[in-house]
């Protein structure tokens, strides 16, 4: 009988079970992610796991690391808010994986719906047109998601609600497209006289990286003609009223994300949005409210919800799955339906596996609410209160909830801080390469608890002490 090629040695060409090895002793390691044990280690070198000798990066882009020469400090294996890193050095994740691993690295309940959903047949991922069972069912939940209380019956005819969902969508970047195009079309059937549609974004938005995204950010400006972008300054009331009232029906979609993950963690005032909803009413633009980055962070599932308005198009994506990629959607009111089943789905964006885990995260979310609610306003709270402690370096912090960030005074300090903490062992993001930018950057998962936030804002301490 020829041997097996499908072994873990074989796919990974781990020839003398030396990656094998390493995980396996990671994972001991780690355990079941208990941070009062794993607390006192952050930042150590976890000397019981042996090194191995790991693949690199030689294939990959240069922007992705093709240079990088040093012994990088990739990952090895998670569990809940920890990873531990190829050179076996152990961090504390405060971005919940780079803002998308909603409950961490492995959390067993939905790894086990996880299996229990394989088991019973639930397919990975087939093509868009042939939906399975978790797709619609999650397309359900979603509806009601957006429209607490809901009576199903009288949302179903009523297309002035959020009562339709495109679950044809793998990642952010295609459900925005298609909140986009559903914008273009709907100008095009109703208001193409008034000329060339206008986009209005807030400056330092992110929602995409295809190039119609980018050019929402100010790229590529260059290669479109027939359409202008608008980028208005995020809670500037005033400004926003000027451009409405300069480029009136023109304008075909305005696009907002709750809290700006790419700016600062500027976080939306209600204010702010509720007149953004009534302009957009009153010149016939359509409010694309973006929450792959807010979506399922919050017991709402949808943050939009803590802002007196209803969205005509809510874009979700990145936490819906919890990191078991790929799936994305668009929640979107009925008379918005216009787009034909190939203008917007993806090959790989039926994901039923995914499907099926977005409904084991809402129902996670929903059972631990209070607490989701209760950590996020006292992480929020302690870091509200380190920025007045340290009100010479600090200008103060930004966002909400477990999406906190810290501004500085001087990007320096903020990258000073930034490397400082992911040399002892804290995982969390700066923004400091733009004009004007000076803010570290947190996301923590949901598991986070007063433990963990205390841990973290003490060492942030620590390190604006020494700064
Ligand atoms: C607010 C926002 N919109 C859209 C996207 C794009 O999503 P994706 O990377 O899944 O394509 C991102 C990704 O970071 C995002 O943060």
């Amino acid at each position: 009988m020829a041997e097996s090629n499908m072994d873990f040695a074989t796919l990974m060409k781990d020839d003398t079970g030396g990656i094998a090895g390493t995980m396996a002793a990671g994972r001991e390691y780690l355990g079941d992610g208990d941070a009062s044990r794993l607390l006192p280690d952050v930042g150590h070198t976890i000397d019981s796991v042996p090194v191995a000798e790991l693949p690199d990066k030689r294939w990959f882009q240069k922007s992705y690391g093709r240079a990088v020469a040093e012994k990088p400090e990739d990952l090895l294996v998670g569990k809940g808010l920890f990873y531990l890193t190829e050179q076996r050095q152990l961090f504390l994740d405060c971005t919940g994986g780079h803002y998308q691993m909603t409950w961490g690295y492995e959390q067993p309940e939905l790894t086990a719906a996880l299996l229990d959903g394989i088991q019973r047949g639930i397919i990975w991922d087939n093509h868009s047109n042939i939906p399975s069972a978790p797709v619609k069912r999650l397309a359900g939940r979603l509806v009601e998601v957006a429209n607490p209380g809901a009576d199903p019956t009288a949302l179903l005819e009523d297309d002035e609600r959020l009562n339709t969902v495109l679950t044809g969508c793998a990642t952010g970047t295609v459900a925005c497209g298609a909140g986009i195009k559903m914008q273009l079309l709907y100008y095009e059937q109703n208001k193409s006289e008034a000329g060339a549609p206008v986009f209005v974004t807030m400056d330092g938005n992110y929602h995409g990286s295809d190039i119609f995204a980018q050019r929402l950010r100010g790229m590529w400006s260059q290669y479109f003609t027939n359409l202008e972008v608008v980028m208005v300054q995020p809670t500037d009331g005033e400004e926003l009223e000027r451009v409405f009232g300069e480029y009136g029906e023109r304008i075909a979609g305005f696009w907002a994300e709750p809290v700006l993950m790419n700016r600062e963690a500027i976080l939306l005032e209600p204010e702010y949005l509720q007149l953004a909803r009534r302009l957009c009413d009153a010149t016939g633009a359509l409010m694309a409210i973006d929450e792959i980055q807010t979506c399922f962070w919050f017991p709402e599932i949808m943050m939009f919800h803590r802002f007196g308005i209803v969205p005509d198009l809510v874009i979700l994506g990145k936490g819906m799955t919890a990191g078991f990629h790929p799936l994305a959607a668009v929640v979107y009111k009925g008379k918005y339906d216009t787009l034909a089943q190939y203008d917007a789905i993806s090959t790989n964006g039926n994901a039923a596996l995914p499907a099926y885990l977005a409904l084991a995260n809402i129902a996670l979310i929903q059972r631990d609410a209070e607490r989701i609610a209760a950590a996020g306003e006292y992480y929020h709270r302690k870091m509200t209160e380190l920025a007045g402690q340290f009100s010479n370096v600090l200008v103060g912090a930004r966002g909400i909830s477990h999406m906190t960030g810290l501004k500085f005074h001087r990007v320096d300090d903020a990258i000073a801080f930034h490397r400082a903490a992911v040399a002892i062992g804290l995982w969390l993001r700066v923004h400091a390469y733009h004009e004007g930018h000076s803010t570290i950057l947190t996301k923590f998962a949901l598991p986070l608890d007063e433990q963990v936030a205390d841990y973290a804002v003490g060492t942030y301490a620590e390190l604006l002490g020494a700064l």
